[in-house]
């Protein structure tokens, strides 16, 4: 069922807490033949989307996250790569004097007019690429002072890269995650990434907002009314501990894990040990990826 992946260079124009870049790859590796659309309704740094393009794993894209200037700024990394460039390079150059004050001056800046320029600034400066709000939605996350971001240049291949993947093919939107799925059809595969169980409706909003495990639960026994093919990563275990609940059988999900290294979510916890992923594949996937014989593009060794 699972495919072999080569390695090739995939862009990415920013960090973000609970990306799934370096495990990208593994994940694309459950994905059929034949996906028309990629839909990714919990996006953040869109890490899968732009691995399944630059793959050639699917024709068109759906991203969309709950976080609206999040997704303004996708729309400026997909449809205008140069004004964007332009502007974060403004930035980074007008920050050397005192990167330290200008930080909070974007910050502060951003918290009015929720700018998709200053938000890709401050995601290249925050600690660790961890997004936090405060309880009334204003970003709060402090930056981090050793770094002063990527360098504009690097900046500038990463999103020019981004953009010749995704532009013309990709919708973009900031609706509730239910909206996007009940948008799928057959032929279409759900990429779902919801916030970690540890991390939702906590006092450390590390997210614009939560997710209730139950209202999840219902959400794809509604999809499996529908045969939807989707996969999730959710939640995993780091050393012996295990985080969050596991999704429940009722829903018929194959349930894997993958070896994701020491990821961002270990070192947010603190800890040094080897992170593993649940990933679940919906019934229907299961059925589209047993009932065909796996894909021999070129990338497969
Ligand atoms: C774990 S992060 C996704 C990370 C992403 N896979 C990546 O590679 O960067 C979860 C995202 O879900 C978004 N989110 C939270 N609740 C949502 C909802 N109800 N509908 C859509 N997006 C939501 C958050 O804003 C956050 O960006």
């Amino acid at each position: 069922m699972k495919l072999v992946i080569k390695a090739i260079n995939v862009p990415h124009p920013f960090p973000y807490q609970g990306s799934k870049r370096g495990i990208a790859k593994s994940i694309l590796s459950y994905f059929p033949s034949d996906v028309h659309c990629l839909m990714e309704p919990f996006c953040g740094a869109s890490a899968v989307s732009i691995a399944a393009a630059a793959y050639g794993f699917a024709e068109q894209f759906i991203l969309n996250d709950l976080n609206k200037p999040l997704m303004d700024l996708w729309s400026e990394i997909i449809e205008r790569p140069s004004v964007l460039c332009d502007e974060y390079e403004k930035q980074w150059i007008e920050q050397q004097p005192d990167p330290k004050t200008y930080f909070f001056k974007v910050r502060n800046e951003f918290n009015k007019t929720h700018n998709p320029y200053q938000l890709l600034y401050l995601l290249a400066r925050i600690v660790k690429g961890s997004v936090r709000y405060s309880s009334d939605g204003q970003f709060n996350q402090s930056a981090d002072n050793r770094r002063f971001g990527m360098k504009p240049n690097t900046m500038r291949q990463n999103i020019f890269g981004v953009s010749a993947l995704l532009s013309k093919k990709t919708i973009i939107s900031a609706v509730d995650f239910r909206q996007v799925v009940k948008k799928a059809n057959k032929n279409d595969l759900i990429y779902m990434d919801p916030p970690y169980q540890g991390t939702s409706f906590t006092r450390d909003h590390r997210y614009l907002n939560g997710l209730y495990y139950e209202d999840f639960v219902d959400a794809l026994s509604y999809m499996n009314e529908l045969n939807l093919s989707y996969i999730i990563s959710y939640d995993g275990i780091t050393g012996e501990k295990a985080h969050g609940k596991l999704l429940p059988d009722s829903l018929h999900l194959k349930h894997l894990y993958i070896h994701a290294g020491r990821s961002s979510q270990a070192t947010l916890l603190g800890n040094d040990h080897e992170t593993i992923e649940s990933l679940y594949l919906s019934p229907s996937l299961v059925c589209r990826l047993e009932s065909k014989k796996p894909s021999i593009k070129q990338h497969v060794h």
